[in-house]
């Protein structure tokens, strides 16, 4: 259970190794959490690492293998985070960018985009879900993407797997209500990390830091949604309503 100041005491986190996941992790083991179980691919030195950072931290810690192009690897991972106890917080954290360019020269490039954002983390909703439902409490975040809020023609296949992502999360909350388990969605812009190595920051651009800050407040104010950065609210709400045609002119 979270404990008295409503601070989640142990965490799943899918895609441990995540550079966002992993700067969230670190904050919520400084807040107390005290039991971390860190989920990832096979021999992922950044699952590890993160392994090793919650130690140091002082919490207790597991490692749990799955690999996002594999499913069932998923729902089985979840499963086995379950059953060493009852889990405040689980984190869906796991996610590729892909090459947009390289999916439209070759369709079979977009699947992994397709199977990791989409696929596993609707794999992961649902086994979560299932055993908060059972605990009768507990959260679950997930990482979505501002991406997703409207897809632009610049980067449709990831957009587009953050959209689906994002909407079966809003579903999955609706379900969720009155079984004492919660979705709480959270929608970065670009973030300054391994993901976006390379690439030219636009304005409003974040880091992982950052981005776990806005979660810690949003978890602890029990919003629904956390954009970071806030204002992006804001942006994202006009950027639903462009007329298309302007849309279509808005730099990538
Ligand atoms: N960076 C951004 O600008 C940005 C903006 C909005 C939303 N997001 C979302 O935030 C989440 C975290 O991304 P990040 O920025 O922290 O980037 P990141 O450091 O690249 O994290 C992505 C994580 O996904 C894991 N992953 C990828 N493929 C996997 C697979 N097949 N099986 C299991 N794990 C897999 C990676 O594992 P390894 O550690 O083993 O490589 C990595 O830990 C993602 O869902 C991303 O879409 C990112």
């Amino acid at each position: 259970m979270n404990d008295a100041l409503g601070q989640p005491q142990s965490v799943l986190v899918l895609g441990g190794g995540s550079d966002i996941a992993r700067a969230l992790t670190r904050r919520l083991v400084a807040a107390r959490a005290r039991t971390v179980v860190v989920a990832g691919r096979p021999g992922s030195p950044t699952v590890a690492a993160a392994a090793v950072e919650a130690a140091n931290g002082g919490a207790s810690v597991r490692t749990v293998e799955f690999d996002a192009t594999d499913p069932p690897s998923v729902a089985a991972a979840v499963d086995r985070a379950f059953a060493g106890g009852d889990i405040d917080l689980v984190v869906v954290a796991f996610g590729v960018l892909g090459d947009q360019t390289d999916a439209e020269a070759d369709p079979l490039r977009a699947v992994e985009t397709a199977t990791v954002n989409y696929t596993a983390a609707v794999v992961a909703g649902l086994a979560a879900a299932t055993q908060l439902r059972r605990q009768g409490h507990g959260t679950l975040l997930a990482l979505s993407s501002v991406a997703g809020v409207r897809v632009r023609r610049a980067n449709f296949v990831y957009g587009s797997s953050k959209a689906g992502m994002d909407g079966f999360f809003q579903g999955l909350g609706d379900a969720l209500a009155g079984t004492g388990a919660r979705v709480v969605i959270v929608r970065p812009g670009f973030v300054r990390d391994r993901m976006t190595e390379g690439m030219q920051a636009p304005p409003l651009a974040t880091d992982p830091d950052t981005v776990a800050e806005a979660v810690v407040r949003g978890l602890a104010s029990g919003t629904d949604v956390v954009y970071v950065p806030g204002v992006l609210r804001w942006v994202a709400a006009v950027f639903r309503h462009l007329p298309h045609a302007l849309w279509r002119k808005v730099p990538a």
